[in-house]
């Protein structure tokens, strides 16, 4: 966003081609609540940074996979019963044929129960972007529909991809430009040791059972892990006394996490132990992360996480097949974008403005043969008076303005006109030329 005048003015103002703004009532619908409109200008910025990530995981041999909006609602439920996603959060609803289905949540289970359905070659790495759905109470940064983009890979617990795949995650905010992103990394271990841990971490949140809140006393019994996961203030001197993971870690589970670290110290990727980060999903092992952006207000920095799920597989019916993956908040990410200021909007989505004073059909014409040949064209509409055209011109974000009267109808020519507060310069240039003259001032 941009101050225009003491107002604030979205990309979307700023793009707007028309600038005619009809005189409203109050509109008698409204987007559902936790949703939004994303309107050109932002849409735009979005599918950029879709695109920059979809580069990103191209380039380290992830293929684009796509699954459907909704799947059967048993395929969430194995994320976990004591999750808020699966028991509080789910849009699950009773279908024509009888089914109960559920918008996803996430993708990490669709993308194994394609993996699971189809049996392709491993490892099996995969991106993926688009909208999820939960039910949570909205505010700034937390949506009920909001988009991820993300990957998975099955098939292998190297060591070596889950640096990689963490990398990837950090690779793709500096390409965005950010720079306040912290990485958290633990291990949350695996089923041989575990349940010491797990032991130790319930004998210790017995001992301060009555200085527990009440809603952790009750996630106690369900999962006595999630309890770490507690943002309430009573809880906190707690949970930072609690037992650690990573002091639990069996020999094996041990080498593996210090295999990640070795890598990721040799990419010079910097990251924070976290040892009691646990993730708000069930089917976590080993290696889990997130990464936090200090520009963001406390409850809503997470822009990304993930980690290893090595059950997850088997849990869907498929073969005892590793796991690892990650997902990025993008309406999060976006907002750290303008904390930071950096990955703007697009100004324009033009290069060029039609100005047709010939009250003939030449803006239809030669807006036909500079799209044909790339060059992005808009024009005004409605027989409008050359000075309305030009004052739409300025404000479309096109840098050149196309100018065709009866004159240079007569005579085959064009003038090339420069907009957007350059020096104005009005060039007078054969018909025939046109699109090469553009050329050379658009590179
Ligand atoms: P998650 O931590 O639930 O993980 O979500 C990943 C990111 O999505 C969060 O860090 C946050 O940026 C964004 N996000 C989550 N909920 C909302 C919301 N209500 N509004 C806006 N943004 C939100 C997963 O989804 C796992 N599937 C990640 C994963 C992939 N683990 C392994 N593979």
């Amino acid at each position: 966003m941009v101050m225009v005048g003491g107002i604030w003015e979205t990309p979307a103002d700023r793009c707007g081609p028309q600038l005619t703004f009809q005189a409203v009532a109050k509109p008698t619908f409204k987007t559902p609540k936790g949703t939004r409109d994303i309107l050109p200008g932002e849409a735009d910025r979005q599918r950029a940074l879709v695109a920059a990530f979809g580069e990103v995981a191209r380039r380290a041999g992830y293929g684009h996979v796509m699954t459907p909006m909704f799947e059967d609602l048993a395929v969430f439920k194995r994320l976990g019963d004591s999750t808020d996603v699966v028991t509080k959060e789910m849009y699950d609803f009773e279908a024509k044929d009888g089914k109960r289905y559920a918008l996803r949540p996430e993708l990490t289970a669709s993308v194994v129960r394609a993996f699971v359905q189809h049996r392709p070659l491993i490892p099996w790495k995969v991106w993926y972007e688009g909208p999820q759905f939960r039910y949570e109470r909205p505010q700034a940064g937390r949506y009920r529909q909001f988009s991820q983009v993300g990957v998975e890979a099955l098939g292998t617990d190297d060591p070596a991809i889950d640096a990689e795949i963490v990398a990837l995650a950090w690779n793709f905010y500096k390409t965005l430009g950010l720079s306040e992103v912290t990485l958290l990394l633990n291990s949350l271990g695996d089923p041989t040791c575990r349940p010491a841990y797990i032991e130790a971490l319930t004998a210790y949140f017995q001992e301060n059972f009555d200085s527990l809140s009440e809603q952790s006393q009750f996630t106690l019994q369900v999962n006595p892990l999630r309890v770490l996961d507690s943002k309430r203030p009573d809880d906190q001197p707690i949970i930072d006394a609690a037992p650690v993971m990573v002091d639990y870690l069996s020999p094996e589970t041990g080498e593996h996490f210090g295999g990640v670290r070795r890598v990721l110290d040799r990419l010079d990727i910097p990251y924070v132990i976290s040892p009691r980060l646990v993730r708000g999903l069930d089917y976590y092992t080993r290696t889990t992360f997130e990464f936090v952006s200090t520009a963001l207000p406390g409850s809503q920095n997470a822009i990304g996480g993930g980690g290893r799920y090595d059950a997850l597989a088997a849990d869907l019916g498929g073969p005892d097949t590793p796991g690892i993956g990650f997902a990025l908040g993008v309406d999060r990410i976006l907002i750290a974008c303008d904390e930071e200021g950096v990955f703007a909007p697009p100004t324009s989505l033009v290069d060029v403005f039609l100005i047709d004073a010939t009250g003939g059909d030449e803006a239809a014409v030669i807006g036909a043969q500079l799209q044909a040949v790339g060059i992005a064209t808009d024009r005004a509409y409605d027989a409008r008076s050359m000075r309305a055209q030009f004052k739409v011109a300025d404000k479309s974000g096109a840098s050149l303005a196309v100018v065709v009267g009866d004159e240079e109808l007569a005579t085959g020519t064009a003038q090339i006109r420069t907009l957007l507060g350059q020096e104005r310069e009005q060039t007078s240039v054969a018909r025939t030329t046109l699109i090469e003259e553009l050329k050379k001032r658009l590179t």
